[in-house]
């Protein structure tokens, strides 16, 4: 027998945009208020799509804070002073920290078979440093995916060294990435070859859990960076800069400010890469040499 849908009980009338929120919920007023906050903060656009998933986060911020509710959460953070000492929690709730090894993984063929070839036909010396920066990094996994990616073409004989630099507005992710623990199943999409760069994590705490190798973790540097600056403290020299999966999220305005900031810290000739959902993002000095992926000019 076919299943019949269950009926659920349907909305007739739609909320006046003056009517109180739910006991429970946001008030129009209040998810504006908290919404032009994160935005001017952090440049994220918080549609109105988005006030189930926001309420959800920030009644755990509450409960964090012993606070009853998101009335009162909403009291503390705008009319009480709390904002100062919140900024930080309100920042990790908010945004969206999804991220995988080897996540789009056509971009590390790419790293492996073009772009650092192409960057070391340019370099003098014997061993030049290439620096690599994972622009909006969450939990690391983007940085280690190239770390592993690079320092396994040195074993095979590659004459080059290198760091990685993953920044990230989020603490609470950059503490992940620091510690370089994870959960197997999440390094699953790791190929067989690259296994040898992760370790078993020897406390009992750590079961299930294996750790990036030392060797990698010591290439590999993260700090806090919120894109909207005017200034990043990056060097200027950057070879290759991934600014994947967060462009998304700003408006058209601020991707175009901030791909020209991330530009201007890449040597001339050197790789901005962008997520394959953000290719819609056009119109910088830059050339498209593959899917999502650019190249500054060499001679600019
Ligand atoms: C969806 S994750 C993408 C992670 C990784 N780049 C990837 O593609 O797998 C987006 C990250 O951007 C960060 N982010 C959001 N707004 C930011 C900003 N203004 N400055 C720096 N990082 C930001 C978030 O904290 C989050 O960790």
């Amino acid at each position: 027998m076919t299943p019949q849908p269950r009926s659920r009980p349907r909305a007739t009338v739609a909320p006046a945009p003056h009517a109180p929120a739910p006991s429970d919920g946001l008030s129009p007023r209040d998810y504006q208020r908290v919404s032009a906050l994160i935005r001017d903060a952090i440049g994220l656009q918080l549609g109105p799509d988005k006030r189930i998933t926001v309420e959800g986060r920030l009644r755990k911020r509450a409960r964090t804070l012993g606070l009853p509710g998101l009335r009162e959460y909403c009291r503390h953070l705008l009319d009480e002073g709390g904002l100062a000492g919140e900024m930080a929690g309100l920042i990790d709730a908010l945004t969206t920290n999804k991220t995988d090894f080897f996540r789009e993984a056509d971009h590390f063929d790419l790293l492996r078979r073009r772009i650092v070839p192409d960057l070391l036909s340019h370099r003098r010396g014997a061993r030049p440093k290439l620096k690599v920066w994972s622009a909006a990094a969450s939990t690391g996994a983007e940085a280690y995916t190239v770390a592993m990616v690079l320092a396994d073409m040195v074993s095979q004989g590659a004459s080059f060294d290198f760091a990685v630099l993953g920044t990230d507005v989020s603490g609470e992710v950059l503490e992940t990435a620091r510690l370089g623990v994870y959960p197997a199943e999440f390094l699953a999409p790791t190929p067989q070859p690259l296994r040898r760069f992760l370790m078993t994590a020897r406390s009992p705490r750590m079961r299930g859990k294996l750790r990036i190798a030392p060797e990698l973790r010591a290439r590999t540097r993260f700090a806090e960076l919120n894109l909207m600056d005017a200034r990043y403290p990056v060097d200027d020299d950057v070879d290759v800069a991934f600014l994947r999966n967060v462009l998304i999220y700003f408006n058209r305005d601020d991707q175009m400010a901030v791909i020209r900031k991330v530009l201007a810290h890449l040597r001339p000739g050197g790789y901005l890469l962008l997520g394959h959902a953000e290719t819609m993002v056009g119109g910088f000095a830059a050339r498209a040499v593959a899917p999502a992926v650019f190249q500054k000019e060499l001679h600019p």
